[in-house]
């Protein structure tokens, strides 16, 4: 789908800097806080140990949950817990950036799957925020669609690895109709075009201004959350995304078929006690979690890429020295798909 907006024409070339080999530039944070935390700098440039690859980093994004790690902006009742996991007077790792899309720099020992000059994409632990950064080769990488530019193939993984591990728990069938919920996000422009692809009837709710973008993409129908009555009266989904944690499975029971289910991606606490009732006595089923990725499901949305089924959705694209404007476009809420970063 096509960029709307490039941010970095006036951005200084790469090749026109000059790093000592051991350093790169990385956008840095040591403490919690607003889009302004993030400081590119230059850092030791990392390198592949046993099982790695040295990944040359073209792309990265702004994924939800680099906004959500770099301000400790957890879903409800979960900022504890979220310090606890990342860190808790700061972030644990100082350079965000869960995606990546490059080429192969170095192989660490042992590592066949991969070799120098390989273009790859995929999600990282963390550093992909960074000209460098170092990851297990056997993980959620696999090799660039060849049809996609790097800031395409980095828009990619994150929405479309959530999207494909709740559409896989929630065991959805060809000819069954779903509701996706926040259709606009990096979660769901990938689930709308992944549950299409996987035979289902789709219902997408977004806000007026990105109806057609949405249609576009393959939805049977798309309905304005802001004009429209959301659930529609009569509608019997058998399955319900929930994509931004800003609706709940009590509000759309009502529209649910027997044996349907509930994908709850943001919910908090609150929602996960509900969950608990539903699961052991309802008529639905309510599934959350933590979404999984590895190598096969890299291939997969690769593979869908190729076949032109699944269309990277890119907003804005800004160079890595912008990286505090990319964030405070992500910190609206309003983001649609994946807003890039090239390095
Ligand atoms: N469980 C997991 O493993 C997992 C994995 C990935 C992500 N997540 C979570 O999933 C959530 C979504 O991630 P994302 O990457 O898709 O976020 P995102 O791209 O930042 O979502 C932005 C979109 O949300 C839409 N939106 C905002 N308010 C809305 C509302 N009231 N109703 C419907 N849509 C609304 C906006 O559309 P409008 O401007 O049209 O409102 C915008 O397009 C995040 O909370 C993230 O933490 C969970």
């Amino acid at each position: 789908m096509r960029n709307e907006a490039h941010a970095g024409a006036n951005a200084e070339p790469r090749h026109q800097r000059s790093i000592a080999p051991h350093l790169m530039r990385a956008a840095v944070v040591t403490r919690y806080g607003p889009p302004e935390v993030l400081d590119v700098r230059e850092v030791e440039r990392p390198s592949a140990g046993e099982g790695d690859v040295l990944i040359r980093v073209h792309a990265t994004t702004v994924t939800a949950a680099d906004y959500r790690l770099r301000a400790l902006n957890m879903p409800a009742g979960m900022r504890l817990m979220g310090r606890l996991a990342i860190g808790v007077r700061k972030p644990r790792k100082p350079i965000l950036g869960q995606v990546v899309s490059g080429v192969v720099e170095k192989v660490g020992a042992g590592v066949d799957r991969f070799h120098p000059g390989d273009e790859v994409f995929g999600l990282t632990p963390g550093g992909g925020y960074a000209d460098y950064v170092a990851v297990n080769a056997d993980g959620p990488l696999a090799l660039k669609p060849e049809g996609l530019t790097h800031g395409e193939a980095a828009a990619l993984p994150f929405g479309g690895h959530t999207a494909l591990h709740f559409l896989r728990k929630g065991r959805i069938r060809k000819g069954e109709r779903i509701a996706v919920y926040g259709a606009s996000g990096d979660v769901g422009t990938a689930a709308v075009q992944l549950a299409k692809h996987l035979g289902a009837t789709v219902t997408a709710v977004c806000s007026g201004r990105n109806i057609e973008r949405i249609r576009s993409l393959g939805a049977d129908i798309v309905l304005d959350y802001t004009t429209d009555t959301i659930p529609p009266a009569h509608a019997r989904y058998n399955v319900v995304m929930e994509t931004v944690g800003k609706t709940s499975y009590s509000r759309w029971k009502g529209a649910m078929a027997p044996g349907a289910r509930f994908l709850m991606i943001a919910g908090g606490v609150p929602e996960y006690l509900r969950m608990i009732p539903t699961n052991l006595f309802g008529d639905h089923r309510i599934i959350a979690g933590v979404a999984g990725a590895d190598a096969e499901s890299m291939e997969f949305l690769g593979a869908r890429a190729e076949a032109g089924e699944l269309r990277p959705v890119i907003e804005r694209t800004y160079p890595l020295d912008r990286i505090v404007e990319a964030h405070r476009h992500a910190d609206t809420g309003r983001k649609v798909g994946s807003v890039v970063i090239e390095l």
